[in-house]
């Protein structure tokens, strides 16, 4: 079947002669079109695994194979695509979005005249005027940015999105209508979804599976829902108590943090 498949994943950092294990030996697998969140605190090691997946930080050992979603397809050359937490910082501020959406969809294998199409197509999925193409980023809200990214991501026609944090930078008015707009693009193109988060209330609404990971491993996965009402190891259950209930009486304060 294909699906994403990761093994024993592993990220070091070096600085001067000292090393630090951000992932260490990692192993998950996400059916084809299957969700996966990935929750954890600060420094847990979530952004290292990403980047380590799409291939863009470098890995001290394992493996990542990413299957296609149908027969007969091809595979991309960047069957993984990102999208991070910062909407302005993942967009050059002088280029224009439509240019910016334009190299996704040519890294998705089109080429000449159908790129233009193209870009007004996905500037409409993701609910945005065909105009706003000739806008730079600084023009545009926090939450249009972040739509441009993931336009930008899925026109790559990925087989895998992960989306690291994509709506803690956001406000909390447009943070659903991202969440929102995700859902509907998986089920409509059917892409493997990675979902990092602090957030347990996005993670639940998005994933069906659900892992946790703890100083660089994954120290629980199983279905969202028994993780959340029976986790079986003790870290897992404190970052439950410390998290927010959405609707509760607690301060939305942890979905903000950096
Ligand atoms: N480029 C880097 N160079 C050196 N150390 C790094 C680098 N990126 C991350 N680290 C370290 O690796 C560890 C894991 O960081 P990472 O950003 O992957 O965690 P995270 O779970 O994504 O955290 P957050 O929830 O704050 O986004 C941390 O200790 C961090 O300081
Ligand atoms: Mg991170």
């Amino acid at each position: 079947m294909s699906r994403l498949e990761v093994e024993d994943l592993t990220v070091k950092y070096r600085s001067g002669r000292h090393e630090r294990i951000a992932v260490d030996r990692v192993s998950f697998a996400v059916a084809a079109g299957g969700t996966l969140g990935i929750v954890g605190e600060s420094g847990s090691g979530k952004t290292s695994l990403a980047g380590a997946v799409a291939g863009i930080v470098p890995t001290a050992g394992g493996r990542v194979s990413i299957g296609r979603r149908a027969a007969g397809r091809q595979l991309r050359r960047h069957p993984v695509q990102t999208v991070f937490q910062d909407p302005y910082g993942s967009l050059n501020p002088r280029m224009a979005v439509g240019d910016a959406i334009a190299e996704g969809v040519r890294a998705g294998g089109r080429s000449g005249a159908a790129v233009r199409t193209a870009v007004s197509e996905w500037l409409e999925a993701v609910g945005l005027d065909p105009r706003t193409a000739s806008a730079r980023p600084g023009g545009l809200s926090g939450g249009q940015c972040q739509r441009i990214a993931i336009a930008r991501a899925l026109a790559a026609d990925p087989e895998v999105l992960i989306a690291d944090e994509i709506t803690s930078a956001l406000d909390v008015s447009v943070q659903g209508s991202v969440l929102n707009l995700v859902r509907a693009k998986q089920r409509e193109l059917g892409f493997t979804l990675v979902v990092i988060s602090h957030n347990l209330a996005i993670v639940r609404f998005l994933a069906e599976d659900l892992a946790v990971m703890h100083e660089g491993r994954l120290v629980e996965r199983g279905a969202t829902q028994d993780v959340l009402s029976a986790p079986q190891d003790p870290y897992t259950r404190s970052l439950i108590d410390a998290v927010p209930v959405l609707g509760g009486s607690r301060p939305a304060s942890n979905g903000d943090r950096q």
